[in-house]
């Protein structure tokens, strides 16, 4: 066994994996033929090219829109739970991001439920486990996150089908040009429901705007979090404080064009630091990544031990928002 599948079979958590970034390419081209979708092109390594978070972002939004109803995420939930788990993922906070299918009708209900449906069917077959977190797409602006938060409150008062597995509210999508504290109100609505807070930020952003989620929308996480280190005083806080930062350093390279190579990345600056940095995929399908290969190329680049792995591993658990006796049981 070397080190690289001695990792991919550690038992891991992952904090920071977009749902809908985890299709599987035939599942890809399957919907998008289902509900005569046009893609640019069917040779999905000529479509998943992109230079820049925006850019990205616009063929995410693509494939998200092939998702067309309850049974499409329940596959879709199904698929990315079997996938993790054969690369040692045993429990996973996931994204998803209903904006623009709640904006062209879909039911927010149908859209938890399916992918609960999903989830749980992957847990039985697995033993792997998933939770979610419903995010805002900042790209449609603080009114339409205020209406999903609003509904997913309602969807917990009437205790619909599946809604337990939301734990939490997030926010992705563009960072440009966007004031986070413009989701005020929707985070403040989240955390008056009872739900976890996390946010995208500092993956193009200055550190300034991830202190912003932190101190004024009242975010427990940071997803990415990358230009925390250009701030010394708010790296020591950070660190004092062990909120921890979803960090996705493969993700940086290939979708935010960041760094040029691993090598490059503050992630080993940032563990010495003491920050609770952990490590996930984001949008593995998308961009040919899995989180065994993720550990494993950050071994390699740093010249991390098995041990260190470890560590990093535990700290993703410490980092979830499971009860102490269910991240006592991931130990
Ligand atoms: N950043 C912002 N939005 C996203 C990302 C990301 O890394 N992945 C999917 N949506
Ligand atoms: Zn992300």
């Amino acid at each position: 066994l070397d080190l690289a599948e001695a990792l991919d079979l550690l038992p891991k958590v992952e904090l920071h994996c977009h749902v809908e970034g985890t299709m599987r390419p035939g599942t890809v081209l399957e919907l998008a033929r289902r509900h005569g979708l046009a893609l640019p092109t069917e040779n999905l390594d000529e479509l998943y090219s992109y230079t820049s978070l925006n850019e990205f972002l616009s063929i995410f939004w693509l494939v998200q829109s092939t998702l067309g109803g309850r049974d499409d995420w329940a596959r879709l939930g199904y698929e990315s739970v079997v996938d993790a788990a054969a690369h040692g993922r045993v429990y996973a906070e996931m994204f998803f991001t209903p904006a623009r299918h709640l904006d062209t009708g879909q039911r927010l209900a149908d859209i938890v439920s399916g992918l609960a449906d999903g989830i749980a069917a992957a847990e039985a077959e697995t033993g792997a486990r998933a939770m979610l977190i419903a995010d805002i797409d900042r790209a449609f602006g603080p009114a339409p996150g205020l209406q999903m938060v609003t509904e997913l409150g309602e969807l917990r008062r009437s205790g619909s089908p599946g809604i337990e597995r939301v734990l939490g509210v997030g926010m992705d999508s563009t960072e440009l040009g966007v004031d986070p504290k413009s989701f005020t109100k929707a985070y403040r609505a989240a955390a008056g429901f009872g739900f976890r807070l996390t946010g995208h930020q500092g993956e193009n952003s200055p550190a300034s705007a991830i202190a912003e989620v932190i101190d004024v929308l009242g975010a427990e996480r940071i997803d990415h979090g990358l230009s925390l280190v250009d701030d010394p005083e708010l790296v020591r806080r950070f660190a004092a404080e062990r909120i921890p930062l979803t960090v996705c350093p493969n993700s940086n390279i290939r979708i935010a064009n960041a760094f040029p190579a691993l090598a490059q990345h503050p992630y080993p600056a940032m563990r010495a630091a003491g920050l609770l940095a952990t490590l996930n995929t984001d949008d593995p399908a998308m961009t040919d990544l899995d989180l065994g290969y993720e550990y494993a190329s950050v071994a390699e680049a740093f010249d991390y031990t098995f041990d260190d792995m470890v560590t990093i591993a535990l700290d993703g658990v410490d980092a979830t928002w499971l009860a102490d006796d269910a991240k006592h049981a991931l130990r």
